[in-house]
C-alpha cells in the first residue's frame, strides 16, 4: 500500500475535482494520454516486471509477467503506452461497443473508503469501436499483450443473436489491433446481458467460427478468445458456462467480473452497481477453484481484489495463470503491478520456483 498515494495523492486528486470519482477517472486519463508522460512514468516506476522466471506463453501469445490491467481503466484505448509503463505484462481496453454510446446517467463510481474498494454502474460508456481502432492507430504498439474487452450496446443485450452479432462486429474491427479478445458476458450494469450466459455454447461456437474466418483473412493464427464470467452465478451455471469455454482450444476464462454482492460492505454504502477491491477477493479466489477443478487444462486469468503480491501468490495457487488489477491501481497503488511482480519473484526464490509456471503443480 502507498501511504504517500493514499494520504497525499489521492486525496488532493479528489479535492481538486470535487469529489467526483468519475471526474479524477477522466483528469488522470487526460494526463495518461499525453504524449511525454510514458518517459515520465518509466522513469518513476520501480522495476517494470521484467524478469525472465515471470515470462510465459499463453495461447500462443508471449506474457512477460502474469499481472495485467483489468478492464473498464482505459475504455478507448486511449493511454496505453502510459499504463504499460506501470510494469503490466498485459492490458485488456475497453468495454468497447459497436457503436457509441454515453453509459449510464452520473453519478455512476462510488468509493467505499474504508474497504479500499469501487462500487460502478458505468454501464459500457464507450465511444464505439470505431474510434476505439483509429486510437489504436494513432498509438505505438504496446510491448507487452493488448485485449479488448468486447462488450454490447444496451439496447440489443436482451437477444441473443444480436449480443452475439455485436462481439463479431467489434471483434472483426480490432482484430488486426489486438493479442486477444474478452468476451464479457458479465456486466451487471447493461440489464439482460447476464442472462445471455445461458446461450454461451451456440454463442461460443458463432464467435470462434468467425475468429477462424478473420484469422484466415489477416494470415494469422486464431486470436485467443476469453469469456468473462461473474461471479455472482449459481455453481451449476457457473462450472456449465466453464465446460463450455473449455471446449476450445483457444479459449480460456476471465473470473470474475465485478460484483452485485456487498461482501463486507456496510449498510450505508449500497448505491447500485457492481462491487470491485478485496471484499470480492475471497469470491474470485472460490470462482478460480472451481473453474480449475472443472476444467485442469483450461487458461484462467484471475480478476478481483487483488491488491498485492500475498493475494496474486493465493490466486496463482488456486488455478489463476495469470491475474488482473484494477481498483487496487487506483485506489491504493499505481505501482501495485511492479509490486506485485516483485514479491512473486522473491515468493518464487524462496520456494525454489524457476517460472512463474511452476505454480502449476500446486493445483493438483
Ligand atoms: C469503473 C469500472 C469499470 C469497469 N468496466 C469494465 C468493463 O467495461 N468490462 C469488464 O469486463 N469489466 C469491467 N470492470 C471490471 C474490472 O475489469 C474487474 O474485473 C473488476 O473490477 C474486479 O477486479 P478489481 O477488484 O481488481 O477491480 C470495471 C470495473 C470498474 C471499477
Amino acid at each position: 500500500m502507498s501511504i504517500w498515494y493514499q494520504w497525499g495523492v489521492r486525496p488532493s486528486l479528489y479535492a481538486l475535482c470535487g469529489f467526483d470519482a468519475e471526474r479524477v477517472h477522466h483528469f488522470v486519463m487526460y494526463w495518461l494520454r499525453q504524449k511525454w508522460v510514458p518517459c515520465v512514468v518509466r522513469r518513476v516506476v520501480p522495476g517494470r516486471g521484467h524478469d525472465i522466471r515471470l515470462h510465459q506463453d499463453i495461447l500462443g501469445v508471449e506474457f512477460p509477467n502474469p499481472v495485467g490491467l483489468a478492464a473498464g481503466m482505459d475504455k478507448n484505448a486511449i493511454a496505453l503506452s502510459t499504463l504499460e509503463q506501470f510494469g503490466f505484462g498485459s492490458l485488456e481496453f475497453g468495454g468497447v461497443t459497436p457503436q457509441p454510446q454515453k453509459g449510464n446517467p452520473k453519478p455512476r463510481l462510488f468509493n467505499v473508503w474504508e474497504k479500499s474498494a469501487l462500487i460502478n454502474r458505468m454501464g459500457f460508456n464507450s465511444d464505439g469501436v470505431e474510434q476505439v481502432v483509429q486510437n489504436l492507430m494513432s498509438l505505438p504498439r504496446p510491448s507487452v499483450p493488448i485485449g479488448a474487452n468486447l462488450a454490447v450496446n444496451k439496447e440489443r443485450a436482451h437477444d441473443p443473436e444480436q449480443v452475439c452479432a455485436d462481439y463479431v462486429a467489434s471483434m472483426e474491427a480490432l482484430y488486426y489491433s489486438v493479442d486477444y479478445f474478452v468476451v464479457n458476458v458479465s456486466s451487471l450494469n447493461t440489464p439482460g446481458l447476464r442472462d445471455q450466459v445461458a446461450h454461451l455454447p451456440g454463442m461460443l461456437a458463432y464467435v470462434h467460427a468467425q475468429n477462424v474466418i478473420c484469422a484466415d483473412l489477416w494470415g494469422v493464427t486464431p486470436k485467443p478468445i476469453f469469456v468473462k464470467l461473474s461471479g455472482d452465478m449459481q455453481q451449476c451455471e457457473f462450472e456449465t458456462a466453464v465446460n463450455a469455454i473449455s471446449c476450445y482450444p483457444n479459449g480460456g476464462l476471465v473470473a470474475i467480473n465485478a460484483s452485485s454482492s456487498r461482501d463486507g460492505v456496510r449498510a450505508r454504502h449500497v448505491p447500485q452497481g457492481a462491487l470491485s477491491g478485496p471484499p470480492i477477493f475471497k469470491r474470485m479466489l472460490h470462482h478460480v477453484r472451481i473453474a480449475r477443478a472443472c476444467a485442469p487444462d483450461m487458461v484462467i486469468v484471475a480478476s478481483g481484489g487483488i491488491s498485492n503480491a500475498q493475494d496474486a501468490i493465493e490466486a496463482l495457487h488456486a488455478g489463476a495463470n495469470v491475474c488482473q488489477v484494477y481498483t487496487s491501481f487506483v485506489v491504493q497503488d499505481p505501482f501495485v503491478a511492479s509490486h506485485i511482480n516483485a514479491g512473486v519473484c522473491r515468493y518464487m526464490h524462496h520456494e525454489r520456483m524457476s517460472n512463474i509456471t511452476d505454480f502449476q503443480s500446486y493445483w493438483t
